[in-house]
């Protein structure tokens, strides 16, 4: 009780204190939390890759400075007198043949920094980075992260494995760059939205926030940014790993952030040491659909090819190599592990 009067305290000062640095506020989450950061009077300033499309799309009088997540003195620049950060930062890349062919999908270091839409650079180094930068101001204490809802889903589950396969391994750089935050010694919210849309939220819909969401499930961006705002301050929202939705059809309309926050199951709430969660086996589970895959089409080749020289190959012979190529990876990710 007395741990808890302190948090609140202590952030009952930090509210009044709040100078916001936004990261991604040029996006389209971002944008809303700049307008309602400005809407509610929170003094903020907005990290931007390139400061005059950030001055073109953004409010007339926003505080721009130039930066990047894979540049770490811009970003200790920007950290300069802030004392909290909304990270709505992300990136989204197709897998190409070449990352598979190459086996840098699962290298520890998979693009430099000047790969800019990977996102290794943008969701963990560039995670990894921003934390750095807000532990060395010395000022910054909290961070809110938005990843997505796939992230806490298990590496095999149909939503987790198509992102991953499509998406350069998405879920894993999100993953490490959410344990990133959780090791940092910083206060933190890692809010996991589900899929992102455009509408308002109509009268009849409620809201759902906790440990884990099944997809699919929806919400709208201006409603995730009042989120993110919210869990600046609100003590339940501290240290906690959050799934955030619509509820669909006529749930009740009562149910503010804020009170949600405040119901939200003490499984969402991480150890005060921020231990790090398991990151899923992606490796496995991405090798192995890669690799049916390319046994399939190997297969189907070889028989193409057979047809046409007059050769039969035995009908095992898919299964075989499908299975061959399933053994090496999961040997090869054993080793490695994910
Ligand atoms: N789409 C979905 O359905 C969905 C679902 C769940 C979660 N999410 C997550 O929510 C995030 C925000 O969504 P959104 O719709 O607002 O995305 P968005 O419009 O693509 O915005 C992404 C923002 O990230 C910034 N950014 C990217 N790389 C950066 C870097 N290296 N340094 C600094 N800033 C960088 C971009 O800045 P620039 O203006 O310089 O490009 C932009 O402001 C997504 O990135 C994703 O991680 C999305």
């Amino acid at each position: 009780m007395a741990m808890r009067v302190a948090l609140i305290v202590a952030l009952a000062s930090h509210a009044s204190a709040l100078r916001v640095l936004v990261v991604g506020g040029t996006g389209r989450v971002g944008r809303h939390v700049v307008a309602q950061l400005r809407a509610q009077g929170v003094p903020h300033r907005v990290l931007a890759r390139d400061p005059a499309a950030a001055l073109a799309a953004l409010p007339a009088g926003t505080d721009i400075v130039a930066g990047d997540l894979a540049d770490v003195p811009s970003l200790r620049a920007a950290m300069d007198g802030v004392s909290a950060c909304i990270a709505v930062s992300g990136v989204s890349r197709f897998t190409r043949a070449a990352d598979l062919l190459t086996g840098r999908l699962f290298a520890p270091d998979p693009a430099p920094p000047s790969e800019s839409t990977h996102p290794y650079v943008a969701n963990e180094r560039g995670m990894s980075n921003l934390v750095e930068a807000a532990k060395a101001s010395g000022s910054c204490g909290k961070i809110v992260r938005v990843t997505g809802l796939s992230v806490g889903r298990p590496a095999w589950s149909p939503v987790a494995l198509l992102f991953n396969c499509l998406l350069s391994v998405s879920g894993r750089h999100h993953a490490n760059g959410e344990n990133a935050l959780r090791t940092s010694g910083l206060d933190y919210t890692i809010l996991r939205p589900g899929g992102l849309s455009d509408e308002q939220k109509r009268a009849g819909r409620g809201r759902l926030l906790g440990a884990a969401l099944a997809p699919p499930a929806r919400i709208g961006r201006s409603d995730l940014a009042a989120l993110a705002i919210e869990c600046l301050t609100h003590p339940d929202a501290s240290r906690a790993t959050l799934c955030c939705a619509w509820t669909a059809g006529a749930a009740p309309d009562a149910s503010a952030w804020s009170s949600l926050l405040a119901a939200a199951r003490p499984s969402c709430r991480d150890a005060p040491a921020g231990a790090p969660r398991r990151v899923p086996p992606y490796r496995l589970a991405v090798g192995t659909a890669a690799c049916a895959a390319a046994g399939v089409a190997t297969a189907g080749i070889a028989r193409l090819l057979g047809a046409a020289l007059g050769v039969r190959l035995p009908p095992l012979a898919t299964a075989a190599a499908v299975a061959l190529a399933i053994a090496l990876n999961a040997g090869r990710s054993a080793a490695r592990g994910s």
